[in-house]
């Protein structure tokens, strides 16, 4: 697949079908995934890849709570977003919020409903396999850039296998429960975790497109003679 076609068609998947997705498959799209640049080649990046019965045990064990404690579980580990997120990012983020409710005719007053669907983030969204990305907690922003990296090479490696992805920083308000699950080390920070698997493209949720600013609107181009 061209990288062109990978980044055409990837989006964030709401909605997968139960298909397996073999470790084989998961580790090669890992190897590959390394080769993302990194400064000082630091690779910062760690990986805990959950299928099968241990992502069941996971999801039986948040199931109950997360109905109980939406939307902020045990609390974010980071903040996800600048507090009082100003123009134009407030609008960009409350129109993706929009259209993704709208796509399953959730409305806006419907909080119930908004938090019911928000928490199927705990159910990896029914992907077969779950990744959590970590990262050593001396890592500054250049790094956790590199981590953006290492996930958007997984999430276009998915592609090449026909399978998409949901990265989530959902998973940040249950990182106590998570890091405790996946034994990971108190050094290492919780960044997000990665659904995996088969598309179900009929899913209403998974049949719209998040929206994107005009190239003009984030870059600048001087000196170019053609
Ligand atoms: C690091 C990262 C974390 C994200 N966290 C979540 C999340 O917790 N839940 C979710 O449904 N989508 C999440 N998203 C998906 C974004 O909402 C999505 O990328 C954005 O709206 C653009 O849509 P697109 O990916 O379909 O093009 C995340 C994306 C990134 C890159």
């Amino acid at each position: 697949m061209d990288v062109r076609d990978a980044i055409a068609t990837r989006y964030s998947c709401r909605a997968f079908l139960p298909t397996p997705v073999g470790e084989h498959i998961v580790r090669e799209i890992l190897d590959r995934a390394a080769r993302a640049p990194s400064g000082g080649n630091l690779q910062p990046w760690r990986v805990h890849a959950l299928a099968g019965e241990r992502l069941e045990a996971l999801k039986a064990e948040l199931r109950p709570r997360f109905a109980k404690e939406l939307p902020r579980g045990e609390g974010a580990e980071y903040q996800v977003y600048p507090p009082d997120l100003k123009e134009p990012y407030y609008t960009r983020r409350s129109r993706v919020g929009e259209q993704l409710y709208a796509s399953i005719g959730i409305p806006r007053a419907d909080k119930a409903a908004r938090y019911r669907q928000f928490g199927r983030n705990y159910l990896f969204y029914d992907a077969p396999v779950g990744l959590f990305v970590s990262m050593d907690r001396i890592m500054g922003a250049p790094q956790w850039s590199d981590v953006g990296g290492f996930i958007q090479s997984i999430m276009l490696l998915a592609r090449a296998y026909g399978l998409h992805t949901c990265a989530q920083e959902a998973w940040t308000s249950w990182h106590k429960t998570v890091g405790a699950f996946i034994k990971l080390p108190p050094e290492h920070i919780l960044f997000c975790g990665i659904a995996l698997g088969h598309a179900d493209e009929n899913a209403p949720i998974n049949r719209w497109r998040a929206e994107r600013e005009p190239t003009d609107v984030f870059a600048a181009f001087e000196g170019f003679n053609e």
